[in-house]
């Protein structure tokens, strides 16, 4: 056995020439990975250029439904990978499904979006629908079974807990004015745990922490108000921006036409940093009045911005999708920066 270690010159086999092959190989595909990084790295830029305010800030504790309200003028939200918060009100931690557990959105039930919720503690809300007495819920006591049930958002698995009957009849009163039928769960993850919608996978800045809680394709999402300006100089009925139903509502200093294609990196205020990660391709949910729960009878907005703003995807886009990269607190009139290099 000795001797044929080393003793054949043309074709070794030892343990000692595989581990050399092993080695090179190793260090070739080491390199090529480094090279791949090199040209795919991600770097955060240093310097920062002013284009314009954060308008307005919205989010949505319950998907699909209207704004957490706030009265206070000047608050500060909250921007962490998980999502948007407010005094510990979260973005999006409560959706609406029926009884096989599957998501209802307002594409199908429109009056959603005509009920509201404020902050009646950091772990409690009060919903208000029209002729319904209001309703608290405190989810951090929530009257469900102590068990997870498994629901789905767009073809993506998460598992949720269960508000309870009282929460689910009222909500079933205010969508369909039936006494049952329909379920409220809540999101019970301090962190992001679903995994990245596959509509994405061709984006490579998009990361699974951005995911979020609910939301469809990422926490956080920025809409800019020249661009439904200029959309709504293309319809009969103008639109509410809030239709968009974006976090950040951006007013530009100056329009730069075609400035989101070029935009990666936003700051907003002092603090917080997003990647832009993904354009917001639009479903039918823009269509529906955000004062009167009416869908358009024409279509639109979708119907204009197919005619303008499809590009290479299969639904047209208005608002980017944005990652957190770094935390930070945002109010309304914040100053919004790109990051160039
Ligand atoms: C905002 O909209 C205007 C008008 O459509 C456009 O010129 C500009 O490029 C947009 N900016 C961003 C950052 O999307």
């Amino acid at each position: 056995m000795m001797a044929t270690s080393g003793s054949n010159a043309t074709f070794d086999l030892s343990p000692k020439s595989l581990v050399g092959v092993g080695v090179g190989l190793v260090a070739v595909g080491g390199a090529s990975y480094l090279l791949f990084r090199h040209l795919t790295r991600d770097v955060m830029p240093q310097k920062w250029r002013r284009v314009g305010t954060v308008q307005r800030i919205h989010f949505f504790p319950v998907k699909s439904c209207a704004p957490l309200e706030i009265s206070k003028p000047g608050v500060e939200y909250d921007c962490d990978v998980l999502s948007m918060s407010f005094e510990g009100i979260r973005e999006r931690t409560l959706m609406v499904v029926n009884d096989k557990n599957e998501m209802i959105t307002a594409r199908v039930y429109p009056k959603m979006t005509q009920i509201h919720s404020k902050k009646v503690s950091p772990n409690k809300l009060l919903f208000s629908a029209q002729d319904l007495p209001d309703l608290e819920l405190d989810f951090e006591n929530l009257e469900g079974p102590e068990k997870h049930v498994h629901t789905v958002v767009w073809g993506v698995p998460v598992d949720v807990m269960l508000c309870g009957d009282r929460i689910n009849k009222w909500f079933s009163q205010a969508i369909r004015n039936q006494d049952s039928g329909l379920k409220l769960v809540y999101y019970p993850y301090p962190k992001p745990v679903k995994a990245a919608n596959s509509d994405f996978k061709g984006m490579p800045f998009m990361r699974q922490e951005d995911t979020g809680t609910f939301t469809d394709a990422t926490s956080f999402m920025l809409m800019n108000l020249s661009s439904v300006a200029d959309l709504n100089t293309r319809l009969k009925h103008p639109v509410d921006a809030q239709q968009f139903r974006g976090n950040f509502e951006l007013k530009m200093d100056v329009d730069e036409p075609y400035a989101e294609d070029h935009w990666q990196w936003l700051r907003i205020g002092d603090d917080a940093v997003f990647r832009s990660v993904a354009p917001c391709t639009r479903c039918i949910l823009p269509n529906i009045d955000v004062n009167t729960a009416e869908r358009d009878s024409d279509g639109e907005p979708l119907k204009t911005l197919k005619t303008y703003r499809m590009f290479k995807y299969s639904a047209p886009a208005l608002g980017i999708h944005l990652g957190l990269r770094l935390p930070g607190k945002v109010k309304a009139n914040d100053v919004v920066y790109v990051g160039y290099k």
